[in-house]
């Protein structure tokens, strides 16, 4: 199985080596406007399968890309230190109009996974550029900012965070929201599993924590100008439940009909994530603030997605 990743910076290629070593396709095949590093990228990625898969990595052009299953768009700019997701809008929706016409013309079957920011806006741009159905252009959304509440949520109660089923939604980006109301640790709503092991997860800390998340990013950028491991993997394990018709429940972003009011909008929910794309949303039960922050979150992607003319 073939997969296409176009943008082969940080992102790009840190995707093609997390599949690399999960073994996730079996083909993987790099694009990029810099036609040298997406060569260079994919010999380097090259030397680390013989110590973990059996996977092919190779650089290629657009027409490489045909029977791709899954391609991955990561083109673009991406944040400068203290810049927010939202700045980089104009300028990655022109860079979108070529590479997605680039990428449906070769390969008008595959699923097509974006991860350029701000994500959900160009998932909507994607959307709108391809001519997809919504279920198809799937957008990487706040897989990361939900692995990122798992792992402190994890640290914070001693436990693995495959252990903590707990989501962050809405926009990847400042108006998201971590949902409390319906966490769980094991099969026990998470406030009571913090009590009964005498690790409390009291409003403060709830705040510290989900304040830790959002400001991830900002960061790591501030401290090494990007970011490209978690969202590398976050890309890599999307892909895997694409490819192997798994049917995860990933928090991943796609244009929706109405989130609370706010017509067609792009953002994160739990999805069940297949061979077809998306193959059902999840809407968790939500407490009347969590339903507000959602809301909003709509009103904050939808502000910029509607007055984008594509
Ligand atoms: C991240 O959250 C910058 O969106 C990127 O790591």
């Amino acid at each position: 199985m073939k997969i296409g990743i176009v943008g082969t910076g940080m992102v790009g290629s840190a995707a093609g080596y997390a599949m690399a070593l999960m073994g996730v396709g079996t083909q993987i095949v790099l694009v990029d406007a810099d036609a040298a590093l997406a060569r260079a990228q994919a010999q380097d990625i090259a030397h680390a399968v013989p110590f973990a898969t059996t996977v092919a990595i190779r650089a290629g052009d657009y027409a490489d890309l045909g029977d791709a299953a899954v391609v991955i768009i990561a083109a673009g700019v991406s944040q400068k230190p203290g810049e927010d997701r939202l700045a980089l809008l104009e300028r990655n929706v022109e860079v979108f109009r070529s590479v997605i016409g680039g990428v449906m013309e070769a390969a008008p079957d595959a699923i097509l996974l974006i991860a350029t920011n701000p994500v959900d806006v160009m998932t909507f741009a994607a959307r709108q550029i391809s001519g997809l159905p919504p279920e198809r252009v799937i957008g990487s959304g706040t897989i990361l900012d939900t692995a990122r509440l798992r792992s402190l949520l994890g640290d914070h109660l001693g436990i693995a965070p495959n252990s903590v089923h707990a989501y962050v939604l809405g926009e990847h980006g400042d108006s998201e929201l971590a949902v409390w109301s319906s966490a769980m640790a094991g099969s026990v709503p998470i406030v009571s599993f913090a009590e009964q092991i005498g690790r409390p997860l009291d409003q403060a800390t709830r705040t510290r924590i989900a304040e830790e998340v959002r400001g991830a990013a900002y960061t790591i950028i501030k401290g090494k100008g990007a970011t490209w491991y978690g969202i590398g993997a976050g890309l890599a394990r999307i892909v895997q439940s694409i490819t192997d018709d798994e049917r995860t429940v990933l928090s991943v972003s796609q244009v929706n009909v109405d989130i609370e009011g706010v017509r067609d909008v792009p953002l994160s929910l739990p999805r069940i994530v297949g061979r077809e794309g998306i193959i059902a949303t999840l809407m968790p039960d939500l407490d009347e603030t969590e339903r507000a922050a959602l809301k909003r979150s709509a009103e904050v992607i939808s502000a910029f997605s509607s007055r984008l003319s594509l």
